[in-house]
């Protein structure tokens, strides 16, 4: 080998072995010690509009039940009924694909009854009653509530928590875990926002593929023209330099990611001057991005669903005050990223297939990929050394 190659090598980060985006005993690994373990974006509280309204999550494999309570609050219990083990409630989707129709998990009365014997439980996870058993029998109900998932919001959006108690014995809170994001974005008024459309893309990758490749620009150039075009500085410097805590400038006349660049819609009014002009980026692990325009913003929420394929649900939010006008119309922003996202998804799956290769080990990261570097660490802490 060339040892001018070695020397440039020697001073770039390897990336994770090959094997973690690969491996099922990875995946599995990851699914207790990441995703069961840490808070999770699982959708807006706006999905769920009134006592009684539910939502079905699959979270890994983990059915989970997300329910407002007669109170008003949301609530996230196991799907799963405390006697045998029946599911309680059905997605949508999974409800069309049963042939024969049981009972329906949740009634008006604001109870949930499980469709096998019918022990059923308050939205708050107690359970009320269950036919012909008594307490003398043996049979405490108390100590049969639905088994707890952890919920908190934040700016409109739920997120769910698998181990509950593991989070609050070790002080693992939602705050905690968004660090140095509600300073940040304190200005986008992010719980007023309304999804105007949601877009699920099933991508062939593993969810650190996907991760990593929201994190750094260096591609931009090569897999995104529309989107250097109205960002130049995206490819500038192979996108070194970027200043995301204060936002990146459009190039001139623009301000918004859409077709256009602009927009007839109002920024949000309690933006500084630079927010109205610039573009801003978080993301919170392990499976929350978000991407902020003047006037919108887009949130992506990574769903893994074995080691080489993830779903991307993408929520395309703006103001209240803005979908409420007979003329709104969310095409120009929708129509723009969804060019971006399916860039983005092809480049992923490439990297996913060419990972296989026996002949990957690992891969490098360049200088202006440093933020990718982020998730070697953040696995290596949660998984152990490499
Ligand atoms: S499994 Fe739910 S009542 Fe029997
Ligand atoms: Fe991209």
């Amino acid at each position: 080998m060339n040892t001018q190659t070695d020397r440039e090598l020697a001073t770039l980060q390897k990336s994770l072995p090959s094997s973690y985006y690969i491996s099922d005993d990875i995946y599995r690994r990851e699914k207790e010690q990441i995703f069961c373990r840490e808070w999770l974006c699982a959708g807006r509280e706006e999905d769920l509009p009134a006592p009684g309204s539910f939502v079905v999550l699959d979270v890994l494999g983990e059915s989970v039940l997300v329910v407002r309570s007669k109170s008003g609050q949301l609530k996230a219990h196991y799907n799963v009924c405390r006697h045998r083990g029946a599911r309680l409630c059905l997605s949508p989707q999974e409800a069309q694909k049963e042939t024969v129709k049981l009972g329906w998990g949740i009634s008006s009365a604001g109870t949930i009854r499980c469709p096998y014997h019918s022990w059923t439980y308050g939205l708050d996870g107690e359970l009320l009653s269950a036919p012909f058993l008594r307490d003398r029998e043996g049979f405490c109900r108390e100590s049969l509530s639905l088994h707890p998932v952890g919920l908190e919001t934040w700016g409109g959006f739920f997120f769910l928590n698998l181990s509950p108690a593991d989070a609050s014995a070790h002080d693992r809170t939602l705050l905690r875990q968004l660090g140095p994001v509600p300073e940040r974005l304190t200005r986008y008024p992010l719980s007023e926002l309304r999804t105007a459309r949601r877009i699920d893309y099933e991508v062939g990758a593993n969810w650190k593929a996907i991760a990593e490749n929201y994190n750094e620009c260096y591609h931009c150039g090569p897999v995104h023209p529309e989107l250097c075009e109205l960002v130049p500085d995206f490819k500038r410097h192979g996108g070194a330099r970027l200043d995301w805590e204060n936002g990146i400038p459009h190039r001139r006349g623009a301000f918004t990611f859409t077709c256009t660049g602009t927009s007839g819609r109002a920024a949000f009014a309690t933006l500084s001057q630079e927010e109205r002009e610039r573009h801003k980026g978080e993301i919170i692990y392990p499976n929350f991005l978000l991407s902020l325009s003047a006037e919108h913003v887009v949130a992506f929420l990574l769903w893994p669903q074995g080691a080489d394929r993830t779903v991307v649900s993408c929520s395309f939010m703006f103001h209240a005050g803005e979908i409420a006008k007979p003329d709104f119309d969310p095409s120009d922003a929708v129509n723009f990223w969804d060019l971006i996202n399916r860039q983005d998804w092809a480049i992923c799956r490439r990297v996913q297939q060419g990972m296989c290769a026996r002949v990957h080990q690992f891969g490098y990261y360049a200088p202006m990929e440093d933020l990718s570097l982020d998730i070697r660490r953040y696995i290596t802490e949660r998984l152990g050394a490499l």
